[in-house]
């Protein structure tokens, strides 16, 4: 097929036409920010690994937070952004760009006044400029700043939903963890109700960072968090997009695809897009799934592992553990002795020498809750990359490198 038309969109939040699942954790979302139209000031925490579907969650529930008018949005991309300084900023910044159509515009902007340095064409480009002392006091007015934003919204926008995304460089300064501490507290004591919804996105690491600097912020979050796609999601998941472009799967395709998925969003996308330019004509048939899935796991062991580890799979003699890996999406997880178990006695040595090389390429790591022997993917990406390269040499499908 066309590449060209492929629905799928590898590595970019998804479609909002085409988004799957998630329900529960929707809901959730926006019933915090319909609470906090009610007047309650709400902080929430969305966590789940890389590829999982965190910003395209997010960028969903602004979607829905706009159209059914429960607040004015933002969406806050923090990735790189390692100082308290530039995380006010960026926020502000965004929060105001994201609202150049809207009609309370010129009412926020009248709050930065000679602050803006540059407003480009249509709004879309904003600079603000602060002193250093103005940032200080920018930075510990952050609460009443939000307030007087969400005041000058219109009357039917009762509050302000703001997503602050990928924060996990953030998360291990403790100005931050500190200073987010203390505007939790200067809002929860604050006489007029702040109508404010703040979404932080991130890995669960990161969350645990900001617990570990200032401990009482784990009573402050609500946590949502996102798990992998259960093989139901993963069908559901191709057949809306083959479908959206009037294609049609056969069952034992849609099973294949969808078991290869290992329930990972980012990994879905992958499989989907390169099936989709295997095949020639629908329905989409077994041969074409499983050509799909050979230049999948090829782009995704480029684009998620270290070149280390994808060279070192290719060595014959870790081919042929491989072949023995006792492991499958959705798992994540394995034994020393059940590879040991599936090889001949001479291969002991090899085994021991690929933990170790996997370990020391930082792919696997010692499985703590499970004592000595027992190892455990340190992505789930990983996992299943290992399981369709495990699968092809099973299958004796050769990658073309
Ligand atoms: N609910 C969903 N429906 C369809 N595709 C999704 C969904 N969630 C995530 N994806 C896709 O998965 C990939 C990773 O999603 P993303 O939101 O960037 O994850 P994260 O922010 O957790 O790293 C993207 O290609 C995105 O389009
Ligand atoms: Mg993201």
């Amino acid at each position: 097929m066309d590449p060209d038309l492929s629905p799928f969109r590898p590595g970019q939040p998804a479609d909002i036409e085409l988004f799957v699942g998630r329900s529960q954790q929707i809901e959730r979302v926006t019933q915090l920010v319909r609470a906090s139209a009610a007047n309650r000031f709400q902080i929430a925490f969305l966590t789940g690994d890389r590829g999982i579907g965190k910003t395209s969650l997010a960028s969903f529930a602004r979607y829905l937070v706009e159209r059914d008018q429960t607040a004015a949005t933002s969406h806050v991309m923090l990735g790189g952004v390692d100082s308290l300084d530039g995380f006010v900023q960026r926020t502000l910044e965004q929060l105001i760009k994201d609202n150049s159509d809207r009609p309370w515009y010129q009412n926020i902007l009248d709050i930065f006044g000679s602050r803006i340095q540059s407003v480009g064409l249509f709004g879309v480009s904003i600079n603000l400029q602060f002193t250093p002392a103005e940032m200080d006091e920018v930075t510990n007015a952050f609460p009443e700043a939000l307030r007087t934003i969400q005041s000058r919204l219109d009357d039917d926008r009762p509050s302000l939903f703001v997503v602050l995304d990928d924060i996990n460089a953030l998360a291990e300064l403790p100005e931050f963890a500190n200073w987010l501490k203390s505007t939790v507290d200067a809002i929860g004591i604050h006489r007029t109700p702040t109508k404010v919804t703040l979404l932080l996105v991130g890995l669960e690491e990161t969350r645990r960072s900001l617990i570990s600097l200032q401990p009482s912020l784990a009573r402050v979050f609500d946590v949502i968090d996102l798990s992998l796609w259960t093989q139901d999601e993963c069908e559901r998941f191709f057949t809306t997009y083959f479908n959206s472009v009037n294609g049609s799967i056969e069952p034992a395709a849609l099973q294949f695809m969808a078991e290869m998925t290992g329930g990972l969003p980012v990994v879905a996308h992958e499989i989907g897009d390169a099936v989709y330019r295997a095949t020639a004509e629908y329905p989409v048939k077994l041969a074409d799934a499983t050509a799909g899935l050979i230049s999948a796991a090829e782009i995704l062991g480029h684009k998620m592992l270290r070149p280390q580890i994808v060279e070192a799979l290719q060595s014959e003699r870790y081919r042929e553990i491989l072949r023995m890996l006792p492991t499958g999406p959705l798992t994540r997880r394995f034994r020393r002795s059940e590879l040991i178990d599936r090889l001949p006695p001479e291969s002991v040595r090899s085994v021991d020498a690929f933990l170790r090389r996997m370990r020391a390429l930082g792919a696997i790591a010692q499985d703590p809750d499970r004592g000595r022997g027992a190892y455990v993917f340190t992505n789930p990406a990983y996992d299943v990359y290992f399981w369709q390269q495990s699968y092809s040499v099973r299958n004796g499908l050769r990658s073309s490198r």
